[in-house]
């Protein structure tokens, strides 16, 4: 595994606005994440948080507004391109190739990366070593246990040392243990590939414990931002969700 590959990086989004048909999924919404920095995003069910991450990550264009990377605009640049640029994410849902084993699903996202097979097979054993799942490499990836999946997820967008990891949702469906492993998996993330990280997560004991600042949007706008003691405080927040359930 490489280390972080620079410090100092950026990843912007400035004024950016998305509108699905009659929809505003994400409103007049402004960002900036370091390398190194952990930003939680919360917001209820449908506040647009994986539309903002697909915005950051190239899956969706802005109706309006900038995406940046480093200061240069990225909005026309494809989800491949940005990757190999080092901005990496996980998605809501497992999306592992079921049939193929652990490891060779890590793999293949090393040789997506431009590795050759073998560096691939041995970052992607590494990589599997370093979170705990190594003697689960050559188990069938459609086998595994469903917070397994996710942290497979993980290392799939960890391979070849990415700047930026915007997780979604990576805690869903933990125990509360799971969730103690996460959360120190999340902050190693940080410490060993001085990566930023996006954590979009709805358990407010995981976000808060290690976001440094957290960013919450409702209906596409953001309605706070800040240190989580801040947010949590928030009467807007606390209104919209915290309050909620
Ligand atoms: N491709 C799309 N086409 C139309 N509407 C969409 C599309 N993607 C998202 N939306 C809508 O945009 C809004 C924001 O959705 P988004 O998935 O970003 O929310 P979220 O905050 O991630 O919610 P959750 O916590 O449930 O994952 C929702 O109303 C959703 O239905
Ligand atoms: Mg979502």
């Amino acid at each position: 595994m490489q280390p972080a590959k620079d410090s100092g990086s950026t990843l912007e989004v400035v004024g950016v606005t998305v509108r699905f048909q009659g929809l505003t999924a994400i409103d007049s919404v402004d960002e900036a994440l370091v390398s190194g920095e952990i930003l939680g995003l919360i917001g209820p069910n449908g506040a647009g948080k994986t539309t903002l991450v697909n915005v950051m990550t190239g899956f969706q264009a802005p109706t309006e507004g900038r995406v940046k990377l480093d200061g240069e605009s990225v909005n026309e640049v494809k989800p491949h391109d940005l990757r190999r640029r080092g901005v990496a994410r996980t998605f809501q849902a497992g999306r592992l190739f079921r049939e193929m084993s652990v490891v060779e699903n890590v793999e293949v996202a090393g040789v997506g990366m431009g590795l050759t097979r073998i560096a691939a097979h041995k970052e992607a054993m590494e990589l599997l070593d370093w979170i705990g799942l190594a003697d689960r490499a050559n188990v069938l990836a459609g086998a595994l246990p469903y917070t397994d999946e996710r942290r497979v997820g993980i290392a799939r967008a960890l391979i070849q040392s990415p700047k930026f990891i915007l997780l979604d949702e990576p805690a869903a469906g933990m125990s509360d243990l799971e969730c103690d492993d996460l959360m120190g998996l999340v902050q190693q993330v940080r410490d060993r590939f001085g990566c930023g990280v996006v954590l979009i997560e709805h358990n407010m004991r995981v976000v808060m414990g290690i976001s440094e600042r957290i960013h919450v949007l409702d209906s596409g706008k953001t309605i706070a931002r800040g240190k989580p003691q801040e947010v949590q405080n928030n009467p807007a927040v606390i209104e919209a969700y915290l309050g909620k359930g």
